[in-house]
């Protein structure tokens, strides 16, 4: 089955061509990211005027690229929500116009599932990779969630803990800011944080007092802030490149240890797990794949992440493995009507395993 996948949630516009839910024959991504580096933040009406001129050229280069015609498609996955609601409209628009002209059955995914389809992505010519085996605990990490979820198949899961406040990637990015660095802060603080001694500095462990598996980052940003505002001359300017290095790396060991501790506890209750994967944008940091690998070497199972970078951030093809798997496991959802919406919970699609 070769699904045309479709993702504009937020700012990219992406499209991929993915055979049987793993084979990536094209995947082309257009970014509006550096437009708004300077603004510090994404702003809505802009993104999605730049999707509007990028979706058909991206739509044409991933075709092209794939050396395929409409003929070669047997389906149109499209991202329907969460996310920006004038760029998801610029997607299920353009897909539902496809679908209608090319009389394609038309598959509408959630944003989150397409994310935890990414680890089942390959750009190997022959398919030699192994497929993922569930039980899967994945932890989907971005700018804008952080979850943990425990799933049998790809339509079967329950999610563990979630983020009480900020998510992983704005932890990483709000602390970019703290230090002086340029948005978005994630790659920076890492890169600021490597030949840095990550036990110079104390951060507390977010709730560790409570017996739960959720996620709280907005006290670490808090820390952050204060230790800069006590060094002397109170000033990020101020502080040596060491010194600043040692901070960055100390909070970026601390988000990570409480990511790590949570999928540890989440191990410990579910022994059946076969594989942990990593996903979203946060996926992408080392020091968190280091974490995990030790934790997965730990129990003898599996780390997986996104093959590649391009998998880790939004892109077309992880909503083209995730339309495929949507309609092998419930064919219902390939003649889905689906809405456009700028939220909703995933938990609402998935049947709980328990
Ligand atoms: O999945 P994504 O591209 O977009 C969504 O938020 O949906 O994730 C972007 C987030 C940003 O917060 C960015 O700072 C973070 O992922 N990120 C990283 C790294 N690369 C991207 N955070 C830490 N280390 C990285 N290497
Ligand atoms: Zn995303």
């Amino acid at each position: 089955m070769r699904v045309l996948g479709i993702e504009t949630s937020c700012d990219e516009t992406s499209a991929a061509v993915v055979e049987n839910g793993s084979k990536v024959l094209s995947c082309v991504i257009a970014t509006s990211k550096q437009d708004f580096q300077r603004l510090g933040g994404v702003i809505p009406e802009e993104a999605a005027r730049e999707q509007l001129k990028s979706i058909l050229p991206v739509l044409s280069e991933t075709l092209r690229s794939a050396d395929a015609t409409n003929n070669d498609i047997d389906a149109i996955a499209v991202t329907y929500g969460p996310g920006l609601l004038g760029s998801l409209l610029v997607g299920t628009s353009t897909a539902r116009v496809l679908a209608s002209v090319w009389k394609k059955p038309l598959i509408g995914v959630h944003h989150t599932l397409g994310h935890l389809s990414s680890t089942w992505l390959t750009d190997e010519l022959e398919n030699t990779v192994d497929t993922p085996i569930f039980p899967v605990l994945t932890l989907s990490v971005s700018g804008g969630h952080t979850d943990l979820w425990y799933r049998r198949s790809h339509t079967v899961g329950k999610l563990l803990g979630s983020t009480r406040d900020d998510a992983a990637g704005e932890a990483f990015d709000k602390g970019a800011v703290l230090l002086g660095l340029p948005y978005p802060g994630g790659p920076m603080l890492e890169k600021l944080a490597r030949g840095g001694d990550a036990k110079k500095f104390k951060f507390p462990r977010p709730l560790s007092k409570e017996d739960t598996l959720d996620f709280s980052f907005s006290g670490l940003k808090t820390s952050l802030k204060y230790l800069l505002r006590d060094m002397p001359k109170n000033s990020v300017s101020s502080v040596p490149e060491a010194a600043l290095s040692s901070i960055a790396a100390s909070y970026q060991e601390a988000i990570c240890t409480h990511l790590s501790h949570a999928a540890s506890t989440a191990l410990d209750r579910y022994p059946e797990t076969r594989e942990i994967h990593i996903v979203g944008g946060v996926a992408a940091n080392g020091r968190l794949r280091e974490h995990m690998k030790t934790l997965a070497e730990t129990h003898g199972i599996r780390l997986r992440t996104p093959s590649t970078l391009r998998y880790c951030t939004d892109n077309g093809a992880m909503i083209a493995a995730a339309g495929t798997f949507l309609v092998a496991e419930l064919p219902a959802s390939l003649h889905q009507s689906f809405e456009t919406v700028a939220s909703q919970d995933l938990r609402s699609i998935l049947s709980d395993p328990s």
